[in-house]
């Protein structure tokens, strides 16, 4: 019963000892200056931050979801982090095909393409995106045109 603890404790000396040794070596050798600048450009493609959607497309999202959605999903669902790194810099083409292949869960295909993209919207407008002049659009091409970004501009 000791052995197994007195072996233990041993380790944990040890490792405590490693990294105690390691410290100065590290503050000895600082890392080399990096010399590659990393100057962040703002994306030039079109995307969720450019208001691709109206206030009242969002609001016919947020009326199916009221009546299908939300049987099994809460909002937070589709705000949070997990599932804003999951689709962050996908298209919303993909998203779109996720929905309307898969969704509702019970039911899959019984959205219509105005209904899957709507609530599509509803969910961008859930994330703070700024909604614009014109609706999305339904067909292939129109939703093909934006990338996921969850930050505004
Ligand atoms: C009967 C339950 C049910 C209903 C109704 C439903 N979903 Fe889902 N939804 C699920 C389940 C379960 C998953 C996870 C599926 C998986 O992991 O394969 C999911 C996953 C999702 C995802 C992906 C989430 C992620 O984290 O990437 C989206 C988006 C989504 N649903 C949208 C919708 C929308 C929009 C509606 C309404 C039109 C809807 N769902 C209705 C059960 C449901």
């Amino acid at each position: 019963m000791i052995q197994p603890l007195r072996g233990l404790t041993g380790l944990f000396a040890l490792v405590l000892v490693t990294a105690c040794s390691a410290a100065p070596a590290r503050v000895a050798a600082p890392a080399p200056a990096q010399q590659v600048e990393e100057v962040e450009e703002p994306s030039a493609e079109p995307s969720t931050a450019d208001g691709i959607f109206t206030v009242a497309q969002a609001e016919r999202g947020h009326e199916l979801f009221r009546t299908v959605c939300s049987e099994c999903h809460d909002q937070e669902d589709w705000t949070e982090v997990g599932f804003r790194n999951r689709w962050e810099d996908q298209s919303v083409f993909q998203l779109w095909y996720y929905i309307n292949d898969r969704m509702p869960y019970d039911d899959p295909w019984s959205l219509s393409r105005q209904q899957v993209t709507d609530v599509l919207t509803y969910i961008l407008q859930l994330n703070d995106l700024p909604a614009g002049a014109s609706e999305l659009a339904t067909d292939d091409d129109s939703i093909d045109d934006y990338w996921i970004v969850w930050r505004t501009k």
